[in-house]
């Protein structure tokens, strides 16, 4: 199992959200967060203003089964990408297990 962890831009979400949708993906964690790339923020513009420090961002947290990892991080990346610096990363790691705590369902049965 792998942890999937997608930084994008606030208004990627929407696109992203879908794109984990179709390829069949059902559970998801969205958190607000601040962050900044190589640039720093700097030449990243956010509505509009070119901003200096962190930029507002979203992180997309989904832990899926190893045969899975291919096709949501392509679907990821085509909902995310502009080409424009600041489009994001993804971040994967290694998941050792998953409860579900309703059932107490362990490892992939448990995703
Ligand atoms: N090495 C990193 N560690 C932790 N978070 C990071 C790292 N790199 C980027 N991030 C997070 O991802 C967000 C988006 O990064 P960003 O797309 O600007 O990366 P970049 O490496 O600067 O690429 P680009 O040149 O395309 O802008 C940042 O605002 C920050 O929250
Ligand atoms: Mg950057």
């Amino acid at each position: 199992m792998k942890k999937i962890e997608a930084i994008i831009r606030p208004g990627a979400l929407q696109a992203v959200l879908d794109g984990l949708k179709s390829v069949g993906y059902p559970g998801v964690t969205v958190t607000e967060v601040k962050g900044h790339g190589k640039q720093k923020g700097i030449t990243e513009t956010y509505r509009g203003q070119s901003v200096e420090g962190l930029l507002p961002k979203m992180v997309v947290t989904a832990v899926v089964r190893d045969k899975q990892v291919a096709k949501v991080i392509k679907a990821i990346i085509q909902s995310a990408h502009t080409g424009e610096i600041g489009d994001g990363k993804i971040f994967i790691s290694a998941v050792m297990d998953v409860v579900r705590i309703r059932t107490g369902e362990r490892g992939e049965k448990a995703i």
